[in-house]
């Protein structure tokens, strides 16, 4: 059976960079790489606006503690103090050490990394490079783990972890070209699949490729869903799909008007205006549009968001991404037109049950998890514009840290289980290929999960929505069970890698309805139209689903306070 010290699925900014983290810590290390898609077309090159990280300039006010209150209070108070204050002094190491690997920052005029200000900052600490941040950011972790060579298996689909007595033994994989499904004996196994936004499969401004797999396949192997419930919509994805217009676009100075012409944001957030963080920008758009403020109907409602007095040049220079997102998406040019934006589901700030911020440990021994798949919890109920890149490279880092440091104690095993598990994959494959007759595909049920959650778990929530909108979903688990994937050609078959990950998406969406109905309380993203304020006494604690034999269980756990006590969230 083929073997690695260490597996680590996925292979945007948090793979990546937990391989580099793991040959760092012991060069001697047998590490692969399993991907779904090419590293460079991960969903890190989907974060624009920049990387945060106080770099401690002379004569600049911003510091460490002041960038871990920002966090904690974008949060709402859901994010854990402790795992915070690590982050933000590991994610200032993090733009030094990649500007050191040679990251194409943009750079201000005296040489040093250049930075903006982004939504619920105080002070300006997101480093980018341009507003292809994350994109030229992966593009270095590919370079650099390259060069300590990593070794990668592309176009291979998880199918599962194999835990036997308690531990994690490895994985097993799917070659989507080749169909042949592969149990791969590790050591330890570190999942950084990313997120799972493509539950909101119409409106969201990730890729295809964000159907929470590592998270599915965790709840499979008994690890808890944490804050499933906490998914954020990002203000501003174009009006027609949801691709994302980075906030740095507010953060350079663009604003948001309705139909009235009118700057909006001084009704909602009057101190921060358009750099409200996310979660109050969203219902702020939103509410324009619900009470008849915004253009358009339908799913293509919208807002404005009005760049042109920036001009040409410094759009540019600083946001020539979005002008071509506004070409291609809406055919319009920004620097001449305002663009129509609406908020899009863009970010998971659940996942993963990890309890271990410094080694990104599960609850199950060897296995491991990072950056937007796994919830530590950084970001609580509300993560700010920035901390998603400055997660991966941190999480990531620590995760291959983790699992490298657990190998001296972690022997192999679990080659029955491991072959068992691949056995029932190909089972799984010829069973449901081979299904006949009018069943539901999982285009369909796709689709039709995307529009239940759009209504039923949106930016307004309320229990007749959630209650609704969980039976639907429970119906479409059903008729999922009779779903056909209509192509039993093993061969390049997208049609079963799409129905895989529909069952994810679908385990998913029913966690997020459980935890979203029994919170009853208004939290960051979690907002309830029925119980609209915030209620530590009895919330102020995580979330945490598990799913054993078709039961879907919620516990809570407290949140880790330290030095913030929950206060009003003013902007
Ligand atoms: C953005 O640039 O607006 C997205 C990046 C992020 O989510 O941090």
């Amino acid at each position: 059976m083929e073997s690695h010290d260490i597996v680590i699925v996925g292979s945007g900014g948090a793979g990546l960079r937990a391989a580099v983290g793991a040959l760092q810590t012991n060069p001697g290390l047998d590490i692969l790489v399993v991907t779904k898609t090419m590293p460079t077309r991960s969903a890190t090159c989907m974060a624009e606006g920049g990387i945060n990280g106080v770099l401690d300039f002379p004569g600049q006010e911003d510091s460490l503690d002041a960038h871990s209150f920002d966090t904690i209070k974008g949060s709402d108070y859901l994010g854990d103090q402790d795992a915070i204050e690590f982050f933000v002094q590991k994610a200032s190491e993090a733009v030094r050490e990649t500007d050191f690997w040679g990251t194409p920052y943009s750079r201000e005029g005296d040489g040093r990394v250049a930075c903006r200000l982004m939504g619920g900052h105080k002070y300006a600490r997101t480093n980018f490079s341009a507003d292809k941040t994350g994109h030229i950011l992966l593009h270095s972790n590919f370079d650099y783990a390259l060069k300590c060579g990593v070794r990668f298996r592309i176009n291979s689909q998880l199918l599962d972890v194999a835990v036997t007595d308690g531990v994690c033994r490895g994985v097993v994989v799917r070659d989507t070209n080749t169909g042949a499904v592969t149990p791969l004996r590790a050591r330890a196994v570190v999942l950084a699949t990313g997120g799972y936004t493509r539950m909101f499969w119409a409106r969201t401004s990730t890729p295809y490729i964000a159907t929470g797999d590592g998270v599915g396949v965790a709840l499979r192997a008994g690890v808890a869903f944490k804050d499933p419930e906490m998914v954020q919509f990002h203000p501003t994805g174009v009006a027609n799909g949801g691709v994302l217009i980075t906030e740095a676009a507010r953060g350079e100075g663009g604003y948001l008007v309705n139909k009235n012409g009118e700057r909006f944001m001084a009704r909602y957030a009057p101190d921060r205006m358009e750099l409200a963080p996310r979660d109050i920008t969203a219902r702020a758009i939103e509410t324009e549009i619900i009470e008849g403020r915004g253009y358009g109907e339908g799913l293509g409602a919208h807002v404005l968001l009005d760049l042109r007095h920036l001009g040409r040049e410094r759009i540019l220079e600083r946001l020539p991404q979005i002008r071509h997102v506004g070409l291609l998406f809406e055919n319009l040019d920004l620097v001449e037109r305002p663009i129509p934006v609406r908020p899009t589901a863009h970010y998971s700030m659940g996942g993963i049950d990890v309890v271990d911020h410094e080694h990104m440990k599960t609850t199950v021994p060897g296995l491991f998890a990072a950056g937007e798949c796994s919830c530590v919890s950084i970001h609580g109920a509300n993560r700010l514009g920035g901390n998603s890149l400055a997660d991966a490279m941190v999480t990531g880092k620590q995760a291959g840290i983790g699992a490298a440091c657990s190998i001296p104690t972690a022997a192999f095993g679990g080659d029955a289980a491991l072959e068992t598990l691949a056995a029932s994959w190909r089972e799984h494959f010829r069973e449901t290929t081979s299904r006949k007759g009018d069943g539901a595909t999982a285009p369909e049920l796709r689709e039709k999960l995307a529009a239940v959650l759009w209504e039923g778990m949106g930016i307004f929530r309320t229990e007749e929505k959630l209650a609704g909108a969980l039976d639907a979903v429970v119906g479409l688990q059903k008729e999922f069970e009779t779903a056909v994937v209509g192509n039993a050609n093993p061969v390049c078959n997208t049609a079963y890698a799409h129905f895989l990950e529909v069952g994810n998406l679908l385990s998913l969406a029913r966690c997020s309805l459980v935890a979203a109905k029994a919170r009853h309380e208004s939290r960051g993203a979690h907002t309830r139209e029925d119980y609209p304020a915030r209620d530590d006494a009895a919330f102020l604690k995580h979330s945490l689903v598990t799913v054993s034999g078709g039961d879907y269980r919620l516990d809570y756990r407290p949140v880790t306070v330290t030095r913030h006590q929950p206060q009003e969230r003013k902007y």
